[in-house]
């Protein structure tokens, strides 16, 4: 599938989608899942028929103060069941939002009351847990944002939703969610990119400070993003502060992962600052500022690290627990057979199940733990990825560190993209018990049998 001319001229705005109709209840702690028609493409397009929370997409953005409490009546009106997962949040584990996993699953016309606190600052998102790849497709999913007591001082702090859409003529969301082709490939790729900026800025002066907050919401695709007449440092990654911020250059966020980068806007006025999608078929404008003058040229301080946040990181391997994961299947993968629901099967007979990928050669959420760990004891997966295509793999309810060769800890991550036929390691001790899933965010990937979980006993 490519990535059309229509895609570059549509996506070069960065106005927000906006609902169509709004709600009849103000409720803000309601959230409501229902279908919606939104003007996604352009005016010269039909409106597109989505799933949004509110009527949105994305949803209603959610900003609380760290530490602060988030109580949110999730609403179906849907015709089929749902969940929310918040990503990324160290949370409860009955409110992880996993259906049959941590809760059971809302059927159309019911409801469930999630309530949670977030004990660290920075981006996160939430979305949709059942039926993932169709529902994350349609729309299902929004900003949450912890706010730091003592943010850094920016002009503009700009949340960027880029997402990939799978769209025909009339601008319509493909209805086929589970072609064997995709799932066993690089998963459902789209034809429209959108970048969604809150608030909806469409213009900015030279010299400002931005902090812009990437979330990459797209079910399966690897986003590549550049910043064009802005400069600066990616401060974090996945919601944790990085202890030594980087250059932002070239950004790779796979499917869930997020990027905070502080930047300054070098672009002169009559110029535009551009957050620019890097493809293979070229490069697409996903926003485009207009610069209109200029801000104070005082100097500003030197972009530095954002307080850390109180989560527990690695110091040592010494006792840990060491499970490694095999991933196999797909494409050009060479399975022989794996097992599911307990049965052994042939390749084919998978495939009849919907089944592609293994993980230590189990296809789908297995009765038995991939690894139990108490509570203080460190977990290390050593990660090999058998297979010719790319995996985004995500932890539920902790973050964790990659483990170098060399012995030292990457930043802390809940999500890692784990490119073809590589291996790589991941650690972490258990703070928070319960029945947390682990699996790949591509979601086709997820749905076609890549997901397994980690018990944390108390
Ligand atoms: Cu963002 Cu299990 O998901
Ligand atoms: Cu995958």
């Amino acid at each position: 599938m490519h990535l059309t001319r229509r895609s570059l001229m549509a996506s070069a705005s960065a106005l927000a989608v906006m609902p169509k109709f709004t709600l009849a209840s103000e409720d803000i702690s309601v959230l409501e899942a229902g279908p919606s028609a939104v003007s996604l493409v352009s005016s010269e397009y039909p409106d597109t028929q989505v799933w949004g929370y509110n009527g949105g997409v994305p949803g209603p953005e959610i900003r609380v103060a760290q530490g602060g409490r988030i109580q949110r009546k999730l609403v179906n009106a849907l015709d089929q069941p749902t969940t929310i997962h918040w990503h990324g949040i160290r949370i409860d584990n009955a409110m992880d939002g996993v259906p049959g996993v941590t809760q059971e699953a809302v059927q159309p016309g019911g409801d469930f009351s999630y309530d949670f606190t977030t004990p660290d600052a920075g981006t996160y998102w939430y979305h949709s847990h059942y039926n993932t790849t169709e529902q994350i497709s349609r729309g299902l999913y929004g900003a949450l944002i912890v706010e730091e007591p003592n943010a850094p001082e920016v002009d503009h702090d700009i949340t960027v939703v880029v997402d990939d859409w799978r769209l025909n003529q009339d601008a319509q969301i493909d209805p086929d969610f589970s072609q064997i082709h995709d799932w066993s490939h690089a998963g459902r790729l789209g034809n429209f990119l959108k970048a969604t900026l809150t608030p909806a800025l469409t213009e900015v002066k030279q010299n400002q400070r931005l902090r812009l907050r990437f979330i990459c919401v797209a079910t399966d695709r690897v986003m590549r993003l550049a910043m064009v007449g802005m400069q600066g440092k990616v401060v974090a990654l996945d919601g944790m502060p990085l202890d030594t911020p980087t250059p932002a250059e070239l950004l790779t966020l796979g499917p869930a992962q997020r990027a905070d980068v502080i930047v300054d806007v070098t672009a002169e006025t009559g110029g535009q600052a551009i957050i620019g999608f890097v493809g293979r078929e070229g490069n697409i404008a996903l926003a485009s500022l207009d610069i209109s003058g200029q801000a104070s040229l005082a100097r500003r301080p030197d972009i530095t690290p954002l307080p850390a946040n109180p989560i527990q990181r690695l110091s040592s391997l010494e006792g840990a627990k060491t499970v490694p994961l095999n991933m196999e299947g797909g494409a050009m993968g060479g399975l022989q057979s794996g097992t599911y629901k307990g049965k052994r099967m042939t390749t084919e007979e998978l495939i009849q199940n919907g089944q592609i990928w293994t993980l230590n050669g189990v296809a789908g959420l297995p009765d038995e733990p991939l690894a139990e760990v108490a509570l203080g004891e460190t977990l290390r997966i050593p990660i090999i990825n058998d297979t010719a295509f790319a995996h985004a793999m995500h932890m539920h309810g902790a973050h964790f560190q990659e483990v170098f060769a060399d012995g030292s800890f990457g930043p802390l991550l809940d999500t890692i993209l784990i490119e073809r036929q590589e291996t790589r390691e991941i650690a972490f001790t258990a703070s928070n018990p319960g029945d947390w899933v682990f699996h790949c965010h591509m979601l086709s990937h997820q749905a076609s049998g890549m997901i397994t979980w980690v018990k944390v006993t108390p």
